[in-house]
């Protein structure tokens, strides 16, 4: 059985920096005709000159046609001066909000989001979405809990304050999210990972500790998987492709302190359509992957169609990332859709 349909876009990806950026874009452009480029590096891209900087490390090492688009990393001193510079680069599309200390690289994010109240009317004001790590940080509050308790008490206060503040949340895991986008208004989206569509908790946790499967927000429940995959190959537009593909080189996976992130850019799209084959959606593949997002970030449909095959292959156990190696997700698995090409229209 073959699948073709319009080049997706991938609106969340860890490309990393320094040599390992060209391990990544030669994975994600063989699947994506765009992707967003997160933030999250050291130090942060804080300013528009880095974001674009950034940009153009990528897209020196990336096939041709391949477009990038950056986001800045929001801290407790962005200016409004930088939101208006972003508003005003066609290539700066949004702003990451992690809260300080959630996740890989937020030690710079944000403690008090009352500090960023004139930001974020200048984002609300100029039409430049707010990116949203949702989860809250507090030693008191558990891990499984973060997500849901962030939509409570950030979230849903920060909507109502601002409500045409266009707020994209980041790879959602939970039924409580899937619940508040669907209840929200025209300016609220999410983005949802394959590994959150095909994977719960236990596949973290059962029968030994698997590290990469190991990413934050952390997997959850089987209950909470369903109401993702419904919410994906659902007719609400307001969902869309976002893989926070997270290398990082195997040794800070295989650790006693692991890092979090799937890196699931080499296995993406195949894992999508499995997916969608699972709730017998994949008629809606190419609208989730290609459209949704586009639509919502007001950007034109990439040209060109991308093939898939019902085929078997084999997962590399490893892959070069930078100086290192990198274990991609699902490695070793056998999939069961293959990418077989890129065509130009
Ligand atoms: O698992 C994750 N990895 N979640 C994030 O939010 C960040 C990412 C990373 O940069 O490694
Ligand atoms: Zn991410």
């Amino acid at each position: 059985m073959e699948l073709s349909i319009a080049t997706p876009d991938d609106w969340h990806v860890h490309f990393r920096d320094g040599r390992a950026v060209g391990d990544v874009v030669r994975e994600v452009s063989r699947q994506f005709g765009r992707a967003l480029a997160m933030p999250n590096l050291r130090p942060p891209l804080r300013t528009c000159a880095e974001a674009l900087a950034y940009r153009r490390r990528i897209l020196q090492v990336a096939p041709e046609g391949f477009e990038v688009v950056a986001t800045l990393y929001l801290t407790e001193q962005t200016t409004v001066g930088e939101i208006l510079e972003a508003a005003a680069s066609p290539s700066v599309v949004g702003v990451k909000f992690y809260p300080a200390g959630a996740t890989t690289h937020s030690e710079d994010g944000i403690s008090d989001l009352a500090t960023c109240e004139e930001v974020l009317s200048a984002m609300e004001e100029s039409g430049l979405p707010l990116l949203v790590h949702g989860e809250v940080v507090d030693d008191g509050v558990d891990i499984f809990d973060r997500e849901e308790r962030f939509l409570d008490e950030v979230l849903a206060p920060l909507v109502a304050r601002h409500p045409r503040l266009k707020v994209v949340l980041e790879h959602i895991t939970t039924r409580a999210a899937v619940d508040f986008v669907n209840a929200a208004g025209p300016s609220v989206a999410a983005t949802i990972t394959a590994h959150h569509l095909l994977h719960t908790r236990n596949d973290l946790l059962v029968g030994g500790i698997r590290p990469h499967f190991y990413c934050l927000p952390v997997l959850k429940r089987s209950q909470d998987r369903r109401a993702l995959l419904e919410a994906a190959t659902g007719e609400r537009r307001r969902f869309f492709l976002g893989t926070d593909s997270a290398p990082h080189e195997v040794g800070r996976k295989e650790s006693a302190c692991g890092c979090a992130g799937c890196y699931t850019s080499p296995v993406a799209l195949a894992l999508y359509a499995t997916a969608f084959e699972e709730n017998g959606a994949l008629d809606r593949l190419e609208d989730f992957a290609s459209r949704r997002g586009a639509d919502f970030y007001g950007l034109p449909y990439n040209g060109g169609r991308v093939r898939l095959r019902r085929e078997k292959w084999e997962v590399p156990a490893s892959m070069p990332f930078g100086a290192g190696r990198v274990i991609p997700f699902a490695a070793g698995r056998t999939l069961t859709w293959t990418v077989t090409g890129r065509d130009p229209i």
